[in-house]
């Protein structure tokens, strides 16, 4: 039986063509923030019109920033960080982690208070891996559960620059650091674990802000702003990561992806499928404020088990979901390790993967930080999104790579990140939408 919220799939389809994604979603969060920091007029296009998004856009409203056009387009008037105001309601940033960290680092440093709040999901997830740091440099934050958990509260005020180390390599926690930096007087540094994505770093530099980076893991920011810009998102490589897999493990598949983002702290799923032993060509086209951006080319290929670990997993922490389905049909037994940032996801991705692979009747065991997949033939069933776009998303290319029907609940999730999802599938296999 289906519900409303089902998608139902019948494989196998081969898919063939050239399609272009939504918008990165971390870079137009990004371009929608940096715009409000700026003094005057900022033009993005190509913006990721999911849910997320929208919440970050609707929050730099709220704050009194004039923001015009509307889907994939914004022209943001800022009137740099002073010209933002108190909300006069709650902030509900929805499902996205992203909007909640980040607005926390911008408005640390503002003299008034603002409430953030998010949905089922986002209420649960770790916030004192942001609200400590914040608060060490001068911010009032509070929030459930000894201010851990949304909603936040945040008073803002004069902030002073320390030096910090993070326990966890986070790009959100530290954006929000050199957002708070920004406002902060002297110099703010961030020392990560490992590299984590470094599209903050790469945009406000291109951008003429005080922002600088000492090594790979580490970043120095000072008092200043970022300059108005004009900028076209490229590609998210993150949902780019479904054609990919899609392509190679659907037989007679052959897959251009264009326009997307290839950062190399974003692609690191392409080597893994490589080392996988998956046919891609990667080719670059060009750049957009610091970002390389150009084309993934995947023909299907026969592929076998790999570890996936250490520094390698914050680069590709976002497409494990998809890569699971690629260790799902490798032969041998795949190993993702030092991955326990996977559990306060959208979802508890460790549990949510693991049931999503018994649900197509693939042998995977849950391990603390990460899973152990035994690659094998997977087999139609049902399968739950648990909300999670990204869970709902991988489903869908096991789906249709395999015989018969498989039924995926709450298709809705997909919404967060790219709600033509169905319609690209279609386009691709040459079926209806
Ligand atoms: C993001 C950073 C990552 C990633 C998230 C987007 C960003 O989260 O999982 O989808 O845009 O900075 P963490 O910073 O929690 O690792």
């Amino acid at each position: 039986m289906s519900g409303p919220t089902d998608l139902v799939l019948a494989g196998p389809r081969p898919l063939r063509g050239t399609v272009r994604v939504p918008g990165d979603k971390g870079i137009s969060h990004r371009a929608l923030l940096f715009g409000a920091l700026a003094e005057g007029r900022s033009h993005v296009a190509g913006l990721a019109g999911g849910d997320d998004v929208r919440r970050t856009r609707r929050a730099v409203r709220a704050l009194g920033v004039r923001v015009t056009g509307s889907g994939t387009t914004a022209t943001v008037t800022g009137l740099g960080v002073d010209g933002l105001t108190e909300p006069a309601g709650v902030i509900d940033c929805g499902n996205s982690g992203t909007s909640m960290r980040l607005l926390a680092g911008l408005l640390a440093g503002r003299p008034f208070l603002t409430v953030l709040t998010g949905d089922a999901s986002l209420v649960t997830r770790p916030m004192g891996r942001v609200a400590d740091p914040l608060r060490a440099m001068g911010a009032h934050v509070d929030g459930r559960a000894e201010g851990t958990l949304a909603p936040l509260v945040i008073r803002g005020g004069a902030l002073a620059g320390t030096t910090q180390s993070l326990a966890v390599a986070s790009a959100q926690v530290k954006t929000a650091i050199v957002l708070a930096g920004l406002q902060a007087e002297g110099i703010t540094r961030v020392t990560e674990p490992a590299p984590s994505r470094d599209h903050t770093e790469r945009m406000l530099a291109a951008l003429d802000a005080p922002v600088r980076r000492i090594d790979e893991r580490a970043v120095e920011v000072t008092r200043g702003a970022p300059r108005p810009f004009e900028l076209t998102v490229p590609g998210d490589p993150s949902s780019a990561a479904f054609w990919v897999v899609a392509a190679t493990v659907t037989p007679g598949s052959e897959v251009t992806v264009e326009d997307v983002c290839l950062n190399p702290t974003r692609i690191g799923f392409v080597d893994v499928l490589c080392r996988m032993g998956a046919e891609i060509t990667v080719e670059h086209r060009g750049e957009v404020l610091g970002e390389p951006v150009g084309s993934l080319h995947v023909t299907a290929a026969p592929l076998h088990a790999t570890v996936v670990q250490g520094a390698e997993i914050p680069w590709v922490i976002d497409e494990i979901p998809a890569l699971a389905v690629a260790a799902a049909f490798a032969e041998g037994v795949t190993e993702i390790r030092d991955a326990a940032e996977l559990r306060v996801k959208e979802s508890d991705r460790i549990a949510t993967i693991t049931a999503m692979l018994a649900a197509f009747g693939v042998a995977s065991e849950a391990v603390v930080d990460g899973l152990v997949v035994r690659g094998g033939r997977p087999v139609a069933g049902r399968v739950e999104s648990h909300g999670d776009h990204r869970i709902a998303m991988a489903a869908a290319v096991a789906a249709g790579a395999i015989e018969g029907e498989t039924t995926i609940g709450d298709w809705r999730s997909t919404a967060t990140s790219y709600p033509e999802f169905s319609a690209d599938l279609a386009l691709l296999t040459g079926g209806a939408a």
